[in-house]
């Protein structure tokens, strides 16, 4: 049977992107910068880009593109005992899907929510108590499933579901040029409302003020290359199957670079977002903004229905944030699936339809765990678990084999060139054999002992 193929380089590109662009660069990276240096954050950020980010990307377009599987399959040919580090990131992919998705349905509900700000004048207890019912934590019911959260996770199914199961180009490119048009321009409206409103201005002061100090400091490098690895969704499996779609003569590097410049770009466009919107809470509430600013589940559904209740037309504004933040979310999800689903298509030879059905049933019954009372504990343990060893465990096993077990970088950059406007050099081969899996190593090693202690 013959592969699947995108239809358009755009279509590609805006899949790609779609993938890379997720709730991580609206919930965290603003945070990250704003933590470790402000505007100084942008050199180590940067240089993390261009040594580890676009190689790497490069890398898993070469591979996939040259190999045409999914992980399993890109890692069975490149050595014959290998392909259990296909599987392993296959698994990486599905444990972050199963959590993921339940995310992306506690923001289906907020997007329901925001029409008529129904969180109240307390959005954390809404949040906490009420929403996710964590008050009601008693043993005896944290495996109670909770409808409210439940259907709107099966809503992000059916969606991610309907996209993978249309296939490569009628399903996926489809949804992705239509979604990420949409979340660019729902973003620079927020922007254009927001960054003119009072206190905006400190808000972006506070995320722009280079704090040069920093940049001596190791642990800020290291999370420069934490988010770049994290944002960019390669190392588990999602870049590999999704270049293997690429058409024979395709432009490998310039696609990679594209997709990550893309994705950066985005992320500053988000902190402009979040910080406006923090600035101007914090001049209504008439406190320091160093006392609003968060990062993940307490920004998304705790301060930002703070600050919109604050906000002229907050029926306007809070929906375009949620509808945002559930498209930037659904579009990384596709990805994670497709990932999984064509690694059991290459690996069984079932139809797609066949393996999209299997793989989102098995998925959501699993997932069906994170909408229970427990919920949050759980997704807690694993998010921070994934994040913090399995991500970053798998880029770094990706990196060990291909740079060093099997000395293949220097081919990977020849095929890369002949199939590229854009030459890339040696930097390439230096970058991926020594200054990633270094500084992996550094990262790892000091979310150990963080983990120990
Ligand atoms: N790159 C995504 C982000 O920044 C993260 C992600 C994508 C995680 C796909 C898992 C799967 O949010
Ligand atoms: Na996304």
């Amino acid at each position: 049977m013959k592969r699947e193929q995108w239809g358009s380089r755009v279509g590609f590109i805006m899949a790609a992107v779609g993938s890379a662009i997720g709730l991580g660069n609206i919930w965290r990276f603003p945070y990250m910068a704003y933590e470790n240096g402000g505007g100084a954050f942008f050199i180590p950020y940067l240089f993390a880009m261009l040594s580890a980010g676009i190689p790497f990307m490069i890398m898993e377009f070469s591979l996939g593109h040259k190999m045409r599987g999914a992980a399993p399959r890109v890692f069975a040919k490149l050595g014959r005992r290998l392909e259990w580090l296909g599987w392993f990131q296959v698994l990486v992919a599905f444990v972050i899907a199963v959590y993921y998705v339940a995310v992306i349905g506690w923001s289906i509900s907020y997007l329901g929510f925001s029409f008529s700000q129904s969180w109240g004048s307390d959005p954390n207890a809404f949040f906490f108590t009420e929403y996710l019912q964590l008050g009601d934590n008693s043993p005896s019911n944290l495996g109670n499933i909770q409808s409210h959260i439940l259907v709107p996770v099966i809503i992000a199914w059916l969606i991610t579901f309907s996209a993978v199961f249309s296939g490569v180009k009628g399903g996926i490119e489809r949804a992705s040029k239509i979604m990420m048009p949409l979340l660019f321009i729902m973003v620079i409206g927020l922007i254009l409302r927001m960054a003119f409103l009072p206190g905006a201005i400190e808000g972006l002061n506070y995320l722009f003020k280079p704090d040069f100090s920093k940049i001596m400091d190791a642990s800020v490098w290291s999370a420069a290359y934490g988010q770049i690895f994290f944002t960019l969704s390669v190392g588990f499996a999602i870049m590999l199957a999704y270049s293997s779609y690429l058409p024979k003569d395709s432009d490998i590097s310039n696609n990679a670079f594209m997709t990550v410049m893309i994705n950066c770009g985005f992320s500053i466009l988000a902190g402009i977002m979040i910080f406006s919107i923090l600035g101007y809470m914090a001049d209504q509430q008439g406190v320091a903004i160093t006392e609003v600013v968060k990062a993940g589940v307490g920004l998304a559904f705790v301060t930002i229905p703070t600050a919109i209740n604050l906000l002229p037309a907050p029926y306007i504004l809070g929906p375009l944030f949620f509808l945002a933040l559930t498209v930037a979310g659904l579009s990384s999800m596709i990805s994670i699936i497709e990932a999984v689903t064509s690694a059991v298509i290459d690996k069984t030879g079932y139809s797609r339809k066949k393996a999209a059905t299997i793989v989102c049933g098995v998925a959501l019954a699993v997932s069906t765990a994170f909408t229970t009372n427990g919920g949050l504990l759980l997704l807690d343990v694993v998010d921070y678990f994934m994040n913090n060893v399995g991500i970053l465990g798998s880029c770094l096993l990706e990196l060990l084999v291909v740079g060093w077990m099997l000395k293949g970088l220097p081919e990977l950059k020849e095929y890369a060139n002949r199939r590229s406007e854009l030459m890339i050099g040696d930097w390439f081969v230096w970058c991926l054999r020594f200054i990633s899996p270094a500084i992996l190593l550094v990262i790892l090693g000091t979310n150990f002992v963080g983990l120990l202690q």
